[in-house]
């Protein structure tokens, strides 16, 4: 795999198109609006972007169910105006990552209409279709009655995603249907991912957040099925594409990075206990949970993926519930000195950095349900609809955080004291330090079970740096043999180091050269 350099500074912003800034009054995001906004983003310091699905849909999962990988949504603006915002994005030294959703499509995509015909076309086998109408693909929930064709549609997601068919890694031998990996089918609706890819590459995309990569391939428990798949993706980047980032919503790094995947997310399911520190009843970084099990997990994560790729751990994103629902005050911003000290290239949703609530009690918008809460219209200041959009209220894509102290980007940023500030204060920091960075290494070096404080090492560039978190309401001290030096980052109050042991004033995080 050919390294991608600027994935090593790399501090990412996710962009939820349709609630970050509306140009044209129609109530909801659009490209024009990204790039309006793209000063706002870099000034907080960020220098690459993800932004979710921006294709032709039908929206009935805000865009996971792509109806044309080719187009547009009109709704955000025109494919000109696309390749216009990467232009914007590239003139500003910064980076895009569009969202491939490789698994399904709508059922209103044009191939999916064509393979419910009877008649045998090219897209009979794009789809994973069982032989009989009555049975669904084992362990799938399935699309029926819908066809003239005979036989069920597995879905993956919603019932209005039939799963594409890639393949099965060990199909049965009773199950004429389930295709070997290799089979003509599964083989062009590879090729056809790969077209889709080209396209957007060609058009100036810096590579793809991948949604649900692990999942393409079916009867694949050990994931080596999948694994190859993405290997022969990698293969064609390479060749092509060099310089493609790649990112995948998989959770499992040692598969995902043999897979040619540059970074795997660590997600709020899977293994992770990621939230252990952000998102249960007693989160870490809420002042007095356990990270224990997640620097275990971790750790193991290292080990398996041999310290190659990347993994990185967002703020928040538009599936899970925002950080600022857990954790209030200075807990966001120890949690911060934690995602800005990390391996991995860190993920910023956008509104977590001016502390943006979920906001409760929302119907279901675009197949959000509970998630709709987290994607509701960016704030950025006191005029009307908090500058989302110039449209009637009652027209906005989603219903703005109704409290009147909702915090705002003008208020954040007018605020020396604000997240805002303490988050770009922390980036700077980061990317003035190597050691910091995506490729730095860690060693942790005090981490016990339900206690205070988090505490690692960073190493890289020749400099080693000492990082301190105490998010508990008490002082916390440990013994170490470290001695630390100066402080490029402190909030909260500085250590003292006495006798080998170490004391975090309460409510602190410090960065500390060694
Ligand atoms: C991923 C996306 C999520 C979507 C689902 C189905 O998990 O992040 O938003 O609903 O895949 O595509
Ligand atoms: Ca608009």
């Amino acid at each position: 795999m050919i390294e991608v350099k600027w994935l090593d500074s790399a501090v990412f912003y996710e962009i939820y198109p349709q609630s970050f800034k509306d140009t044209n009054g129609d109530g909801i995001g659009d490209f024009r609006g990204i790039a309006e906004k793209l000063d706002y983003i870099k000034e907080l310091g960020c220098n690459a972007i993800w932004m979710n699905p921006c294709y032709d849909s039908p929206f009935l999962d805000a865009g996971y169910d792509v109806r044309d990988y080719y187009r547009a949504a009109p709704r955000y603006g025109t494919n000109d105006d696309l390749k216009a915002l990467f232009g914007e994005i590239h003139s500003r030294g910064m980076h895009i990552l569009l969202d491939l959703v490789p698994g399904h499509t709508s059922w209103e995509h044009e191939w999916f209409r064509q393979s419910c015909r009877a008649e045998r076309n090219e897209f009979t086998d794009r789809y994973i279709w069982t032989d009989n109408t009555w049975e669904a693909p084992e362990g799938m929930n399935a699309l029926i009655g819908l066809a003239e064709r005979v036989g069920a549609c597995g879905v993956n997601f919603f019932s209005h995603q039939p799963a594409l068919n890639y393949g099965y890694y060990k199909p049965k031998p009773d199950k004429p249907w389930q295709q070997p990996t290799d089979a003509p089918g599964p083989r062009a609706t590879l090729e056809a991912m790969k077209d889709i890819m080209r396209f957007w590459l060609n058009m100036g995309c810096d590579g793809f957040r991948v949604d649900m990569a692990p999942s393409l391939i079916k009867n694949d428990e050990d994931r080596k099925g999948v694994i190859a798949l993405w290997q022969d993706v990698r293969a064609f980047l390479d060749r092509e594409f060099p310089d493609a980032a790649m990112v995948s919503e998989w959770g499992e790094p040692d598969k995902s990075l043999q897979g040619g995947f540059h970074m795997d997310f660590l997600l709020h399911f899977g293994p992770s206990h990621y939230n252990d520190l952000f998102r249960c009843d007693r989160p870490f970084f809420g002042g007095g949970g356990d990270a224990s099990e997640f620097v275990k997990t971790y750790k193991e994560n290292l080990v398996k993926s041999g310290g190659k790729g990347l993994m990185c751990i967002p703020s928040g994103n538009h599936d899970m519930y925002r950080l600022a629902k857990y954790i209030h005050g200075d807990g966001l911003r120890i949690a911060f000195a934690f995602l800005m000290s990390m391996p991995g290239a860190p993920f910023v949703y956008y509104g977590d950095e001016i502390g943006m609530r979920y906001v409760e009690g929302l119907y279901s918008v675009e197949g959000g349900y509970e998630r709709t809460g987290s994607r509701s219209p960016m704030q950025w200041d006191s005029t009307e609809n908090a500058g989302f959009s110039t449209a009637p209220a009652d027209r906005l894509y989603i219903r703005l955080d109704p409290d009147s102290g909702r915090p705002t980007a003008e208020k954040a940023m007018a605020d020396p004291g604000s997240l805002w500030h303490e988050i770009q204060k922390q980036i700077r920091i980061r990317t003035e330090h190597p050691a910091l960075q995506s490729r730095g290494d860690i060693e942790f070096v005090y981490c016990e079970k339900d206690s205070c404080p988090l505490a690692y090492v960073r190493g890289g560039g020749g400099e080693k740096i000492l990082v301190v978190l105490n998010p508990s309401a008490k002082p916390a001290a440990f013994e170490c043999g470290l001695v630390p030096g100066e402080a490029i980052y402190c909030f909260g109050g500085g250590l003292t180091a006495k006798a080998g042991v170490i004391t975090a004033p309460a409510h602190s995080a410090g960065w500390y050269i060694l």
